[in-house]
């Protein structure tokens, strides 16, 4: 009976608006510059975008976000806080210490004893090793500084630890994941596994990946975190949201990237 209904509530916000192309995303999967957002049966969401959307993100001159890139460039090398210290006072050059980081995260920390994000990375190195203020989750320094950090590892395939300590937080993240929530009763799974490839009103569902975030949305006419865009997935089937930056929405993002593994960080992404 649950199941039945279920499937009429993906079902009807499926059909709500049926497009015309009922099929395939619009490109040829043989198509030799798509090979990069493939890796085996998972594809970015580069790939379910619409050209002009793709293009924006090709070219960094055109990218939106790459506003917000030269910002985090700015406050890399910005002394704030007690001890008197930058980003690259410990760091040194982003360029050459943070190529990798970005693929990792989220990842368990043995000091704080817990998964964090690369966020609240960001915000222990200010609390712990700068004496300055943490950002606040999707204020404009903390996205800047996270799309800084993270377009260092543009390329690198994610790659994340999800056993040992980091167990607890994967399990809760997948049990998240398949989940039924909301007025519609509907898990994520229901739209980015089971139809993703088939439209949504006027969305083309893909199969909700993360290596491209932050990500510069249309719709927001700005930049936003992961966690925002998990929130709006939340709202769209009437479920209430987490608080952005929660336990719940840390662990769904580490088994999100565990579900990317392989393909390639490609923050900035631009999306509809
Ligand atoms: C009713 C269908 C539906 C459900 C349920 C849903 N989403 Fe989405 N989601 C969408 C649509 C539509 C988009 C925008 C088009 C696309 O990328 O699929 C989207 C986009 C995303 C993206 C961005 C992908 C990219 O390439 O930028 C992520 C990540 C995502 N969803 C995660 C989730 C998570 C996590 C959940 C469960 C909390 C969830 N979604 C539940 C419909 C849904
Ligand atoms: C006083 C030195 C110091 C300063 C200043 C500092 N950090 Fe760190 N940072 C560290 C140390 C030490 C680690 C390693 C922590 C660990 O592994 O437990 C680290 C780790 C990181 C990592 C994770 C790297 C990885 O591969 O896991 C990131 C990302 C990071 N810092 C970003 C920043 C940013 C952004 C700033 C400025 C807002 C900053 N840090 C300021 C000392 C510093």
């Amino acid at each position: 009976m649950r199941a039945a209904r279920t499937i009429l509530a993906v079902l009807a916000l499926v059909l709500a608006v049926r497009s015309p192309a009922w099929a395939d995303p619009p490109f040829d999967p043989k198509d030799p510059a798509m090979a990069k957002y493939i890796s085996g049966d998972k594809r970015s969401g580069y790939t379910f975008a619409e050209p002009e959307t793709r293009a924006m993100q090709d070219d960094d001159f055109m990218n939106p976000a790459m506003l917000w890139v030269g910002k985090g460039e700015t406050l890399w090398s910005t002394v704030e806080g007690s001890a008197g210290k930058s980003c690259a006072s410990c760091h040194g050059k982003a360029e050459e210490t943070m190529t990798t980081a970005g693929a990792h995260y989220p990842k368990y920390d043995a000091g704080e004893r817990k998964v964090v994000n690369l966020e609240q990375r960001i915000n222990l190195c200010r609390s712990q090793a700068m004496g300055a203020a943490e950002w606040k989750y999707e204020s404009e320094p903390l996205l800047a500084m996270t799309t800084y950090v993270k377009m260092q590892s543009r390329g690198v395939p994610v790659s994340v630890v999800v056993d040992g300590p980091a167990a607890p937080w994967f399990d809760a993240g997948r049990r998240f994941y398949y989940e039924r929530r909301g007025l519609n009763d509907v898990a994520c799974a229901h739209c980015h596994v089971d139809h993703w490839g088939q439209h949504i009103r006027t969305e083309l569902l893909s199969q909700g990946m993360t290596n491209g975030f932050p990500t510069y949305r249309l719709k927001w006419q700005k930049l936003g975190s992961l966690h925002r865009r998990m929130a709006g997935c939340n709202e769209e089937i009437r479920a209430e949201p987490y608080p952005l930056g929660s336990f719940e929405y840390v662990a769904l993002e580490l088994y999100l990237a565990w579900r990317a593994q392989g393909l390639l960080v490609e923050t900035p992404s631009v999306r509809k």
